[in-house]
């Protein structure tokens, strides 16, 4: 065993079955391989394998970093009570040099603290505790900071002031990635304090800051190696996905091109506070319950599991207890590893309460319903809050809201959006343009737009000929895609947009495993459904089970699944009830319609034979066709069975129908 861990030679099975080693020479000794045996820094770590952390390419990187920005300033503002009004702007630096800064009116960040959040990466204040938040990791804005660092050697710049009356704290930091610890590069290694006063806005206009009056908040820039592009998995749609999820915010967006939007908060609603709470024994590995018995401070057995978990009662701790053969008195510190182990499987073998679940905070349904009113197009919506479950001890709550019909994203693309687009384009050919930038356009329906435009099917995105571009452009006006159109799908954690890894995603997952035919939608196994349709999830928990580090997809936890297809369904229904209706309607008027064709043909026939009058004949037959045609509605529902008008349209709660014009 340990010749082979020494040295890397062939061994092979002696005769008597123990291993001989070969004769191929030793190519390097313990002590040897021990010279270059050290720690490594986190830091280290994670600058060589960026992409977990979701800097992968400079596409991404841009997102990555004003999302990192973003999701704090919003955590910070609502863990304060502050309603929140962020200020993003991006500018372009240099050809592929970009720099992004983030403004909110945050409760500010106290000057010591400023270096370690910024430039020591794994510190924070969110790992350490079961809260529902955005952040958890303590990893997000000091490794955009490292990024940024790392491809422009340009340093992070901090502003961040606590209160009126004190100086806004200045800070220039570059991370040190060997020790993983700050470098202060202004101030002397102490950073600046800039006055509240002329003096102040001079020096933030000489410094060519970005700041806006605020009582009180925290600004960060960073430049780095990035790349602008508006479309699927863009900056642009992350915020107007984030102002779905979040309608007490308001959002200042400056894009590259110095263009300006501003998402306006639709309430003035703060979420209510969601609770701390403590780790619930089921959610506890043995590992982690050997540790907690190592650290802590209780002297005795029975307060150390009423203190340390949620839902122990001094009775269940009594029970844990004696089931594990142990005393309240035993010492935790003292335990040996066999009692523990009984400890863990007495917590296995009682029935100890789910953990308290008012620890989450939805978005709510009317909430929901109007986020997503504001944002997405269309005649038909409904939402659907689940109430709170638990997986591994962590409580979470999932809603679901959907939106069907409406103009798709293609009839709302100006002319020189488009060109724009085409412009900046990486993709090969247009057809792949056409899928990545739009969403819901599959393959199929790509196709069909270049056909009917027609378009050189194999030109670049950038060679479009004018001529092609305007009849491409009114193509898209004009053409529907609803039958090649899949169904569009908003991933949320904790009210965060996931825009990566929706194949690797929970969520995307149990959405394609669902049966969507019975409400209505064409789909093929295991896929998307098809149709004008975009469903927004939102898994909210105290701790999120990411698949990684990058925060993109949720892991897929039998507990979560289970919701996410009751939610799924309860909107599933409801869509189902009001699609059959339209198409009982639809049914009404083809039916009428055939009548009409030949109502008059016969009037005219008829009199032709008796020589009555044709217009009354016509107006009588008219009125019998009316009747039939009500009459046939009532008895011709869906299933062929008669159809109850007020019970096709009881939807329920929290539905919206957009009357058409
Ligand atoms: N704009 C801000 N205002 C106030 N405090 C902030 C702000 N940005 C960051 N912080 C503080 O800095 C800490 C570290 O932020 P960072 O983004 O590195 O980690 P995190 O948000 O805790 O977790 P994650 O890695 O999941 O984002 C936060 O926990 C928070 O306490
Ligand atoms: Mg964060």
């Amino acid at each position: 065993m340990t010749d082979a861990m020494d040295s890397e030679q062939i061994i092979e099975p002696g005769n008597n079955g123990t291993r001989k080693p070969s004769k191929i020479k030793r190519r390097a000794s313990a002590e040897a391989m021990s010279a270059a045996q050290k720690e490594i820094s986190v830091s280290e770590f994670f600058a060589k394998n960026r992409h977990l952390l979701g800097f992968d390419n400079p596409r991404k990187a841009l997102l990555t970093t004003v999302k990192e920005a973003v999701d704090n300033s919003l955590d910070a503002c609502e863990e304060a009570g502050i309603l929140p009004e962020i200020w993003v702007q991006i500018e372009q630096t240099g050809k592929t040099h970009y720099q992004v800064s983030v403004q909110d009116n945050g409760p500010g960040i106290v000057k010591k603290q400023i270096p370690l959040i910024f430039g020591k990466l794994l510190y924070g204040s969110k790992f350490h505790r079961l809260r529902m938040s955005r952040g958890q990791q303590g990893i997000g804005i000091s490794a955009a900071g490292m990024y940024g660092l790392l491809t422009t050697g340009k340093a992070i710049r901090v502003m961040s002031k606590i209160s009126p009356r004190k100086p806004t704290h200045f800070y220039v930091i570059r991370m040190d990635t060997k020790a993983n610890k700050p470098d202060i590069l202004n101030g002397g290694g102490e950073g600046e304090d800039i006055p509240p006063n002329d003096e102040g806005r001079k020096f933030v206009e000489q410094n060519k800051l970005h700041w806006n009056e605020v009582e009180h908040g925290t600004c960060v820039t960073i430049e780095l190696e990035a790349k602008y592009q508006r479309g699927r998995g863009s900056v642009d749609e992350y915020l107007e996905q984030t102002a779905i999820s979040n309608p007490h915010i308001t959002i200042h967006y400056r894009d590259p091109e110095a263009l300006e939007k501003h998402y306006q908060a639709v309430t003035d609603y703060l979420p209510p506070e969601p609770k701390e709470i403590k780790p619930h024994p089921y959610g506890v590995e043995f590992g982690r319950l050997a540790h907690l018995l190592h650290d802590t401070t209780e002297t005795s057995l029975g307060k150390f599991l009423t203190e340390s978990f949620s839902r122990v009662s001094p009775s269940i701790a009594k029970t844990l207890v004696a089931a594990a053969g142990l005393g309240v008195r035993s010492i935790p510190q003292k335990l040996a590893r066999p009692e523990v182990e009984k400890l863990y499987q007495a917590v296995q073998d009682t029935k100890i309460p789910a953990p308290s679940t008012d620890c989450i905070v939805p978005i709510g349904e009317a909430l929901l319903l109007q986020g997503l009113h504001k944002v997405v197009p269309g005649e038909f919506f409904a939402s659907a809050t689940r109430p709170p479950a638990v997986y591994r001890g962590n409580p979470f709550q999932i809603e679901v809201g959907l939106a069907y019909g409406g103009a798709p994203a293609t009839h709302r693309v100006s002319r020189e959006t488009l060109e724009e687009m085409l412009g900046e384009s990486d993709a090969r050919t247009l057809r792949q343009f056409l899928t990545v930038t739009f969403d819901s356009i599959g393959p199929d329906a790509a196709d069909k737009f270049i056909r009917a435009a027609k378009v050189r099917p194999r030109v670049s995105p950038g060679n479009l000929t004018d001529k092609e571009l305007a009849s491409l452009h009114e193509t898209l006006q004009t053409i529907s895609v609803n039958d090649g159109q899949t169904m569009n799908v908003y991933r949320y954690a904790n009210r965060v947009p996931l825009q990566f890894q929706a194949g690797a995603c929970l969520i995307t997952q149990t959405v394609m495993g669902m049966n969507w035919k019975s409400y209505g939608l064409p789909q093929s196994r295991g896929q998307l459904p098809r149709g004008p349709v975009t469903v927004m999830v939102h898994v909210a928990s105290v701790w999120v089970p990411f698949t990684s580090e990058s925060k993109e997809a949720i892991a897929a936890y039998p507990e979560i699944q289970k919701e996410l297809r009751l939610a799924l369904q309860a909107v599933g229904r409801k869509l189902g009830t009001y699609l059959r209706r339209r198409q009982k309607v639809k049914q009404e008027g083809e039916r009428r319609t055939i009548f009409l064709r030949y109502l008059g043909e016969v009037a005219t026939a008829v009199t032709n034979i008796n020589h009555g009058d044709r217009d009354e004949l016509y107006n009588r037959l008219l009125e019998v066709a009316k009747q039939r045609t009500a009459l046939a509605d009532v008895q011709l529902g869906e299933d062929g069975k008669p159809l109850d008008e007020e019970e096709t349209l009881d939807l329920g709660e929290n539905v919206i129908i957009v009357e058409r014009t």
